[in-house]
C-alpha cells in the first residue's frame, strides 16, 4: 500500500478527516508519518489520538532551509513514504524535497485557484466582494499554489461573515480531499 506523509502547521482539521478515511479502509494507503513545522501545532494532538508519529521540526532550529528539508527526507526515507500531503503547510516545499518527491506532493487550497493563491485566501476573496469561492486540490511546484490543478468545488460567500464562509470552506476541504486521495490511491 502507499504510505503517506502529511504535513500541517495548525489544527490540522484537514489532517483528521483525512485520516478518518484511512482508519475506515476508504482510503487505500497508510498515514504512517505527521510532519510539522510548528512544534506547538494542535495536528500534534490529533496525531497522537490515532497513533500516529509525529515529526516536529522548527526551522528556526536548522542553518538553512536545505537542512532543514534534509532531516525531514531522512525521516521519510525511515517511513517509506511514497507521498506527501500538504494540509495547511504554510511554506514553500524547496528544491530538496520537491526533487525526491516529483509529481507525488498534493495540496489543498481555500479559493479557486489560479484566484487568490498565497496567504489568507478566504480574507483575499472577502476582500475583492466575490460571491463564490471554494476550494482546490493541486500538485505542487516550486510556485506558490501554482502546481497543476487536481479537483475544484464552488462555495458561495456568506456575505460580510468570515465565520461563516470559512467554515463552509473547511466543510467543503473535508469531502474534497479524501474524495481526491481515494481517486489517486484505489484502484
Ligand atoms: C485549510 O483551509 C487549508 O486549505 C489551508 O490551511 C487550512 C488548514 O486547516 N491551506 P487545518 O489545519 O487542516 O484545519
Amino acid at each position: 500500500m502507499t504510505n503517506l506523509a502529511l504535513f500541517a502547521s495548525g489544527s490540522g482539521s484537514n489532517y483528521e478527516a483525512i485520516q478518518r478515511y484511512v482508519t475506515e479502509g476508504k482510503i487505500a494507503a497508510n498515514i504512517r508519518l505527521v510532519v510539522t513545522d510548528r512544534v506547538d501545532a494542535f495536528v500534534i494532538q490529533r496525531a497522537k489520538k490515532y497513533d500516529i508519529p509525529v515529526l516536529a521540526l522548527s526551522p528556526k532550529a536548522f542553518e538553512t532551509k536545505e537542512a532543514y528539508e534534509q532531516a525531514i527526507l531522512a525521516e521519510l526515507k525511515k517511513y517509506d513514504i511514497d507521498w506527501l500531503i500538504l494540509a495547511g503547510y504554510m511554506r514553500l516545499i524547496g528544491p530538496v524535497l520537491l526533487g525526491a518527491y516529483a509529481d507525488h506532493i498534493v495540496n489543498i487550497h481555500p479559493s479557486l485557484l489560479p484566484s487568490f493563491p498565497g496567504k489568507d485566501a478566504i480574507g483575499q476573496a472577502l476582500a475583492h466582494g466575490v460571491k463564490v469561492t471554494g476550494v482546490t486540490v493541486h500538485y505542487v511546484d516550486e510556485g506558490m499554489d501554482t502546481g497543476r490543478i487536481i479537483q475544484q468545488r464552488a462555495v458561495e460567500v456568506v456575505e460580510g461573515d468570515r465565520e461563516q464562509t470559512e467554515a463552509a470552506i473547511h466543510a467543503m476541504e473535508h469531502i474534497l480531499y479524501p474524495e481526491v486521495l481515494q481517486n489517486l490511491f484505489n484502484s
